[in-house]
């Protein structure tokens, strides 16, 4: 179990890999710039970023920290905070038993988390299912470009439903497999070989794209503010992406936590992960912009990126290469993400339930698999079927980021800074050969004591504003 050697992080490279492959994924590609096109582009982008290190970093310091006290994940972890599981030491700071009410309480944000999760995996394999086709739409078009039709491509995959559902299996197939694996000879190794490739993948389209006429023009609706272009919805939208894109609310970064050595310094963590995932995300706005901008798209929703990329790449040379390097980096990253949602439904499983880790994969991909068929066929069979104006696939996403997961992300936050044992919390800030960390523990405790929940409150506030 979490103690045990295969479950600990064999190299400190081994968990960054591990984290920010789980947090760089189809959030900072895909559904980064159509949400900032949505909110007006720069003064969304300032948002996002104030919020990334106001909120976000500290909330997935403090999941991080919860894994690693407890050296579990979340689901047992709460569970022993409420003193319905063995603990090997004392986690909660009051010896009063807690009571009836906050049980339940405990009981049930592990189970939200579970549950976000579960979803965001199965539309976010139906999503990956478009990004394998792509990829194979373009690959088979260096051998015959006269095949190569944008519109077509994206038209053909959005009305054949059935093609969206078999493609989201290949997907769960895949991430199945490697997180039915042993840890040491699945995550951590996989993303080991994907990351370098996909870092360079992504230096190299940036850089082409940023060659276009097309850049300073994107460069200045990315990043210069305009505050007249935020409506009351962008708070709970930023603060919905930060947690999304951090991982932050599902509690992944506490299963991560739970494989972190007893020696690692976790407020370094955070702020490496938060910093590489944001300038990540920059790079992908950076590398999708100019793109978008070039061919005058309309910016749209979630099909933003499918409608422009191949659609432009017709144009460019070495277009069609150009493409299978983008796809190719894109499906990479949403099998890092997924093989992080994956993981973490299944260490919560195997920790309360003790069910074999490939059984507990597998089954958890069928269960996916079965959620994912509402969201599949949304663009096809069901696109009569509209809630809230919305498709059934844009309405689970919105559903889930920008209401459920800021509550998941705040509860938790709330559950470590208030009955986590303060000594425990302080041993893992506090340095004594690092001048200024206590004073950063106090800062932490104080931004998710007394600032996280107005700005949660206000945002949830705001879109209930707006959507009535
Ligand atoms: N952070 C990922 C993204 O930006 O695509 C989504 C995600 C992956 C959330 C893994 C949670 C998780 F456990």
């Amino acid at each position: 179990m979490p103690d045990s050697k295969s479950t600990v992080f064999e190299t400190r490279l081994g968990f960054y890999l591990a984290a920010i492959g789980s947090a760089f994924g189809l959030g900072n590609l895909w559904r980064f710039p159509y949400v900032v096109a949505q909110n007006g582009g720069g003064a969304f982008v300032l948002l996002y970023l104030l919020l990334v290190f106001l909120i976000g970093m500290p909330f997935l310091i403090g999941e991080l920290l919860l894994g690693k006290v407890a050296r579990n994940s979340l689901s047992p972890a709460l569970q022993k905070l409420s003193g319905e599981r063995y603990q090997v030491r004392e986690l909660r700071q009051s010896t009063v038993e807690p009571s009836w009410a906050l049980k339940f309480c405990l009981r049930n944000i592990g189970r939200l988390s579970l549950f976000i999760t579960l979803v965001v995996l199965a539309y976010y394999a139906v999503i990956s299912g478009w990004v394998l086709h792509f990829f194979m739409q373009l690959v088979v078009s260096i051998f015959d470009p006269s095949r190569f039709h944008p519109d077509g491509s994206l038209r053909f995959l959005l009305e054949n439903g059935w093609l969206q559902l078999f493609l989201t299996s290949v997907h769960l197939m895949i991430v199945a497999v490697i997180v039915g694996k042993d840890l040491e000879f699945g995550l951590e190794k996989w993303v080991g070989y994907c990351m370098p490739v996909f870092v360079i993948l992504l230096i190299v389209l940036a850089v082409q794209s940023m060659s276009l006429q097309s850049a300073n023009e994107a460069l200045r609706f990315l990043f210069y503010p305009d505050f007249a272009k935020l409506n009351l919805a962008s708070l709970g939208q930023a603060l919905g992406h930060v947690f999304f894109t951090l991982s932050v609310g599902f509690g992944s970064m506490v299963t991560f936590g739970s494989y972190l050595r007893e020696k690692a310094y976790l407020p370094m963590a955070g702020f490496r992960v938060s910093t590489l995932d944001s300038v990540l995300s920059l790079w992908a706005g950076a590398m999708i912009f100019p793109l978008v901008v070039y061919g005058g798209a309309e910016f749209s929703g979630p099909q933003l990126l499918f409608q422009t990329v191949p659609h432009l790449l017709k144009d460019l040379p070495g277009g069609l290469w150009f493409g299978v390097g983008f796809f190719l980096c894109l499906y990479l990253a949403s099998l890092g993400a997924s093989i992080g949602l994956l993981e973490n439904i299944v260490a919560n499983w195997r920790e309360v339930r003790r069910v074999p880790r490939s059984r507990g994969a597998g089954l958890v991909a069928v269960g996916c698999f079965f959620l994912a068929v509402g969201p599949a066929l949304s663009s096809s069979v069901l696109s009569n079927l509209r809630v809230g104006g919305r498709g059934l696939l844009e309405f689970l996403d919105a559903a889930l980021i920008n209401w459920c997961l800021p509550i998941a992300a705040f509860m938790i936050s709330q559950v470590v800074c208030w009955m986590l044992k303060t000594e425990l919390m302080r041993d893992e800030f506090v340095d004594p050969d690092l001048p200024g960390s206590a004073k950063l523990y106090k800062h932490w405790i104080f931004v998710l004591r007394d600032i996280s929940g107005p700005v949660v409150v206000i945002a949830l506030i705001l879109q209930l504003i707006n959507s009535i």
